[in-house]
């Protein structure tokens, strides 16, 4: 039997498909905004199997499933995914009934295990390693707003986590140079550094701990949560480390003009980012969150292989 094709971070992904991705999303938002809704996965099952709460990523998948004219199948609680049976019989019988599980769950090794043992495709929906859709949402966002991407330069604010090593892999692929201002002891692990320079070896991407140097040559500021969904008990350490990198109006203030703030939501409002900001002129996190749908819809197309 043929071995299904997973996502579970953008290294399985190569420059060229990422873009094949986004021309199939660019196409079917373009009809979308037409009211043509091209069904092409008719018939076709995703179940949503999902480990922490979610707005966008339940909702964009589920949407755009419908649109293209298949089912999607929320899993939560109720499956007992974790504690009624492994986590190998569990994939091995859900992908009898299914084409593709997108699953979010707190460990990565998870959707690894998830991946090894399921028949059909699985996409990460998050983890605590990567959120790939996220960040290919967030790349085509900013292809819709700037055109052509290389040389652009893109600022992280805050931690290191999961949003920020899928924005890094997928700066890589398109071009794009990354610069991260984050407190030594959250930026990215030397493991994954050492997969980063393996897989986008040319990959420009300058770490500093000065906010205000990173944003200077920005295109795109780009912030996350400080404590991340499973990190709670660390929250009030983590809001002392980070108190220095909140963007705020003093901070974009710096970046050159036309530069955008980025955020995967949710925020949290008045820690990592003021509402001046998030709700100000420069802020296109709402077409980032719809984007979530667009280009989720050009990825199941792709990998369902309904679209050539
Ligand atoms: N950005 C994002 O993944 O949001 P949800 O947690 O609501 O899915
Ligand atoms: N870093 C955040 C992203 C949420 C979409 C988290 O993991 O909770």
């Amino acid at each position: 039997m043929k071995k299904p094709r997973h996502i579970l971070t953008l290294a399985d992904l190569s420059s060229a498909e990422i873009e094949r991705i986004f021309s199939i999303a660019e196409d079917l938002k373009a009809k979308w905004a037409k009211g043509i809704r091209e069904p092409l996965l008719p018939g076709r099952v995703m179940a949503l199997l999902f480990e922490k709460p979610s707005l966008r990523t339940r909702v964009s998948f589920e949407a755009g499933m419908i649109h293209l004219g298949g089912v999607a199948l929320f899993l939560g609680e109720e499956a007992g995914f974790g504690r009624r049976e492994s986590v190998a019989d569990f994939a091995r019988v859900l992908s009898q009934y299914v084409d593709v599980i997108v699953a979010r769950t707190y460990q990565h090794q998870t959707v690894v295990d998830l991946a090894q043992y399921a028949a059909c495709p699985v996409i990460n929906g998050l983890s605590d390693l990567a959120h790939p859709c996220q960040a290919l949402a967030d790349l085509f966002t900013l292809r819709e707003l700037f055109g052509r991407l290389a040389g652009r330069t893109l600022a992280w604010i805050g931690d290191g986590n999961n949003v920020a090593r899928s924005l890094a892999q997928g700066c890589g692929k398109l071009g794009l140079r990354l610069v991260m201002a984050t407190p030594p002891q959250y930026r990215f692990e030397e493991a994954f550094l050492e997969e980063l320079r393996r897989d986008t070896p040319q990959l420009d991407l300058v770490v500093t701990d000065d906010p205000v140097e990173a944003v200077r040559e920005a295109s795109a500021v780009y912030t996350d949560v400080w404590t991340s969904m499973g990190q709670e008990a660390e929250a009030e350490q983590r809001r002392r480390a980070f108190a220095r990198y909140q963007v705020n109006a003093a901070l974009m203030a710096r970046c050159q003009k036309g530069a955008v703030f980025m955020h995967c939501l949710p925020a949290h409002r008045g820690e990592e980012v003021t509402d001046e900001v998030i709700d100000g002129p420069q802020s296109v996190v709402v077409q980032q969150a719809a984007n979530r749908m667009h280009l989720q819809k050009g990825l199941l197309a792709w990998l369902l292989g309904a679209h050539t």
